[in-house]
């Protein structure tokens, strides 16, 4: 890693505040029904705190195109614009409609690194594929059979495929996966929304998720992507594209080869940092919830993957 791509590690603790203050924000929307004003008021407060860092930002995976999106938007300029170049992918609320819907698993959500070492993802679907660390590089394979790959991953663990659970988004789209797996009598834990906590569980050895598999969105890939490059986990990727507008989308970004099968590498390289807040209660992370002390408490999950580090980040938001 060069000296370039070496981040100040001070920007492990100012992530911290992000996504907290994103969650912090979205925590006060939850059950409300209004997707909407959920993300609103998430996206704001991400926004707010980004603008406070000592950074020249620019956001590679955010709200969306500047058309479409008011803030945070793809090539939107965050942080004071005195530090050094980084490249920002964020989802100020990863699961609007758990929050909306007062579920679990939702997630204020940011990854950075040096400037060209996040892939610049156009909003579209993404075929994905995840593991934990300590295998053998290359032991799932996007262009493998899922039931092969499970089958592959319970012999390198030493078990059988039924001691093997395989986290899936509960969508007809994956029905063919899910029939697969589960013939060969793999678990299937099928969530409702938020994938970027899915692929993330693969690496947290007490979280009961040994694989991820299938089809969301290409922003959350990213995302995901960075925190296992942390974490030493595997990831792959391929984009998927419905119609010719979101590959214009694409080629836009400055994306060629569109059937490109992406390594994680391609997708988060370098020194990357992740951080995570919990919104409502998950398998990942607590939501946030009353402090002891008065206010509200977060929890928060922030990675390096240049120090290789894992710190949980309880914090007290005590009420003036
Ligand atoms: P949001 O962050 O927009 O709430 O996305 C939630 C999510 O479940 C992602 O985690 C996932 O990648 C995507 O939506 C799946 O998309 P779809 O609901 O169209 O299948």
């Amino acid at each position: 890693m060069t000296s370039t791509e070496r981040l100040d590690r001070v920007l492990v603790l100012e992530l911290v505040r992000v996504t907290e203050a994103a969650a912090l924000a979205a925590s006060r929307t939850v059950g409300l029904g209004d997707e909407k004003k959920a993300d609103q008021v998430a996206v704001e407060a991400m926004r707010a705190a980004l603008n406070a860092l000592p950074i020249d930002g620019t956001v590679v995976i955010g709200e969306g195109e500047r058309d479409k999106a008011p803030m945070l938007f793809i090539g939107e300029k965050v942080g004071t614009g005195e530090g050094p170049k980084i490249d920002i992918a964020l989802d100020p609320l990863e699961g609007t409609r758990i929050t909306a819907k007062g579920g679990s698993n939702a997630l204020a959500v940011v990854a950075i690194a040096a400037e060209g070492h996040l892939l610049n993802a156009p909003d579209t679907y993404m075929e994905k594929i995840a593991i934990g660390s300590g295998y053998k590089k290359g032991l799932i394979d996007l262009d493998k059979e899922p039931a092969e790959n499970v089958r592959n991953l319970a012999a390198a663990k030493g078990v059988s495929p039924g001691e093997i659970t395989a986290c899936i988004l509960d969508r007809p789209r994956h029905d063919e996966i899910m029939r697969q797996l589960r013939e060969i009598g793999c678990r299937v834990e099928l969530i409702s929304d938020g994938d970027v906590a899915g692929a993330m569980r693969t690496a947290l050895p007490d979280n009961n998720v040994d694989i991820y598999i299938g089809t969301g969105g290409a922003p959350e890939g990213v995302l995901a992507a960075a925190a296992l490059q942390c974490f030493g986990g595997q990831f792959q990727a391929r984009l998927v594209f419905q119609n010719d507008d979101e590959k214009d989308r694409a080629h836009r970004l400055g994306i060629t080869d569109l059937d490109k099968k992406y390594d994680i590498d391609d997708l988060a390289r370098g020194d990357v940092i992740f951080a995570a807040t919990g919104v409502t209660d998950g398998a990942l992370l607590k939501g946030v919830r009353k402090s002891r002390f008065g206010g509200l408490s977060t929890q928060t999950l922030v990675l390096r993957s240049a120090s290789h580090t894992i710190r949980w980040v309880e914090t007290d938001h005590i009420l003036a």
